[in-house]
């Protein structure tokens, strides 16, 4: 079938329908929506069979869903209408929520119901529960409406839907998430917190300033013993994180967005507490963490071993790694290489592996004194560069990067750098870098990916600026295993086999060959001579008179509308340019 993905911006969810129905064989097609013209001109370039709206921000407009069947994907459970559906969920504690599948019609999210599909819900952030429990059950909602479409089954109206229990919400506001310091307890900070992820975050102050508030997590006991004080006081600091107190405990705020100031023109963005407040931050208590800390005790690092295994895990916040971040985690690396266990997994975060360099963070210092983004996204890049490096001259050991969540741009490059590279199913790859006004990349890329996939491949890789599904990573050859169709049931596997893999009768061997193979590797062209050659192209993208890159990156952390929609993406359009275009 000719899909159209009708979307606000090619989201995470809006990319995992984009591999779900190409590889179902579908021909799809992408437009943003950017204004009710633009998609009547889609419709009527790609002439679809069906439009599927994964994410959209405004209705649909009358000519299109009155000419064309428009499915919705609503990221509520059947009945569920509203902006907010997922943020209420959270704060209302519900146990079991859904996505559901549903006709545009006149009125926002009241269609006739295609298909549903329901989920658990866990304790975790919105973009958490988006990127993972909604994204897996929409896309199979999206699958049976298909289905149901092509053998011409009718939607249901909600009103003959058995047990509908949603119902129309209102936006959720900031006077509804507002935190009460004094009374709340950590666990109502914290849903509060979460409802609010990614955006539009919590209302609230730090330090006496108005500001919105990311990323929080429940202190422990253990914490709780080494600082006194009352409840709203903000007692301690730790890597880019404050601990404030509660009601009944504190929890860790790691990112803040400051209110716009009367006097700015630009909207301020998300940034680590630490960056927000550097100089109220510097004089808090540093509550430090053993890198071998307890599970619950919150911090960007943990290492443990299980038998001949070291597992060290990092998990950063929207998988953004600054020069500081990459700094600790090679540090990291560095004292795991030291133990004597055989086989090391780098295990990142829950909802991403890693995106790469701290796009934010570069982003501040363009508006620093004494800083600028070019020298902080050579820093940033060298400090990457440094981390895979560390990786993959592990000559006593066998490495596993364990993608427990997505990994983009450097990120993906990052994993690579390890022997093994083993993901979950539903984990999405997107192992390009152009998007980013035509970065280059660095990481060890040209080494890397080529040796994996081949030259050809890794080309196309580079140019086409696709996602990539997991399971479609392991055909090419991008990585090596997928296991396990969630985090959890991955994670109990990763231990197994990563266990297997140390005990291996053949261990001794394989670790040979690696080192052979490396030694043979750097003989035939020595990784410094990779890292200077792409490190010379980054820095014309950084430092160059072509500012694609500084601008794609205030356009990414300012989080601006598009403009219009990627050509690799709105394959319709190609059309149009080739229709128009005389041929040589
Ligand atoms: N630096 C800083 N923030 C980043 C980031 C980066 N490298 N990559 C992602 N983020 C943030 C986003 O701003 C967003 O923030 P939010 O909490 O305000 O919503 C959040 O992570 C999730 O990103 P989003 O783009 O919404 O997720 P997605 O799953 O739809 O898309 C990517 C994932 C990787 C395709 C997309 O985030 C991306 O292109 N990131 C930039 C990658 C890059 O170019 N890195 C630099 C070169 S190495």
């Amino acid at each position: 079938m000719r899909i159209l993905l009708l979307a606000h911006s090619f989201n995470s969810l809006t990319q995992r329908l984009f591999v779900a129905l190409r590889g179902c064989g579908h021909q799809v097609s992408v437009e943003f929506d950017i204004a009710d013209s633009v998609t009547s001109e889609a419709v009527d370039l790609f002439k679809p069979e069906l439009i599927i709206a994964p994410f959209l921000k405004r209705a649909i407009p009358a000519s299109v869903w009155q000419q064309y069947v428009c499915l919705i994907v609503h990221p509520g459970i059947a009945g569920d209408r509203g902006p907010s559906s997922l943020d209420w969920a959270i704060l209302n504690g519900e146990s079991e929520w859904g996505v559901t599948v549903l006709q545009a019609n006149a009125e926002m999210d009241a269609g006739d119901i295609w298909a549903q599909a329901t989920f658990a819900m866990r304790l975790g952030r919105k973009g958490s529960l988006y990127r993972n429990e909604v994204t897996v059950a929409a896309v199979s909602a999206v699958l049976e409406a298909i289905d149901k479409f092509n053998r011409g089954v009718q939607p249901v109206a909600l009103a003959d839907v058995v047990q509908a229990r949603g119902i129309l919400r209102p936006p959720l506001q900031q006077t509804q998430r507002g935190i009460d310091w004094q009374n709340d307890s950590s666990a109502v900070i914290l849903s509060k917190i979460h409802s609010a992820d990614s955006f539009p975050g919590v209302l609230d102050a730090l330090f006496g300033l108005p500001c919105y508030v990311y990323d929080a997590h429940i202190a422990t006991p253990s914490t709780l013993n080494l600082v006194s004080g009352m409840a709203g006081d903000i007692v301690a600091r730790r890597e880019h994180a404050v601990l404030r107190l509660t009601s009944d405990g504190a929890v860790w705020i790691g990112h803040a967005r400051m209110l716009r100031a009367a006097d700015e023109l630009e909207k301020p963005f998300k940034l680590p507490v630490a960056d927000c407040f550097p100089e109220q931050v510097a004089l808090l208590p540093e509550l430090q963490t053993e890198l071998a800390h307890a599970v619950d005790e919150w911090s960007e690092l943990r290492y443990y071993e299980q038998g001949d295994v070291g597992f060290l895990s990092f998990d950063f916040y929207n998988g953004a790694m600054s020069t500081g971040q990459c700094q600790r985690l090679r540090a990291a690396v560095q004292y795991a290489k030291r133990q004597p266990t055989r086989v090391l997994v780098l295990s990142g975060g829950e909802d991403f592996f890693s995106n790469g360099i701290h796009l934010n963070r570069i982003e501040a210092s363009a508006h620093r004194p004494f800083e600028s983004a070019a020298d902080e996204s050579w820093h940033n890049i060298n400090a990457m560069n440094d981390l895979a490096l560390e990786i993959l001259t592990a000559s006593n050991h066998l490495t596993v990067s364990a993608l427990r969540g997505n990994a983009g741009a450097g990120g993906v490059f990052l994993a690579l750098a390890s022997d093994k590279v083993w993901a979950h199913e539903h984990v999405l790859l997107n192992p390009h870098y152009k998007n980013m006004g035509n970065l280059y990349g660095s990481e060890y890329w040209t080494y890397l990916l080529p040796q994996r996939v081949g030259t050809q491949a890794a080309h196309s890789l580079m140019q086409n600026r696709h996602p990539l599904a997991a399971p479609d990573a392991v055909s090419m050859g991008v990585i090596d295993a997928v296991f396990g169709s969630d985090v959890r049931t991955f994670s109990e596997e990763l231990a197994s086999r990563a266990a297997a893999l140390a005990r291996a009768p053949d261990f001794n061997e394989q670790l040979a060959a690696k080192r052979a193979r490396r030694e043979r590797d750097e003989a035939i062209k020595p990784l410094q001579q990779y890292r200077e050659e792409e490190l010379a192209k980054m820095r014309r993208n950084f430092y160059g008179f072509d500012p694609s890159y500084h601008v794609a990156r205030y356009h990414f952390v300012h989080k601006m509308l598009y403009s219009w929609t990627p050509r690799h993406l709105a394959i319709h359009r190609n059309n149009l340019l080739k229709a128009t275009v005389p041929s040589p």
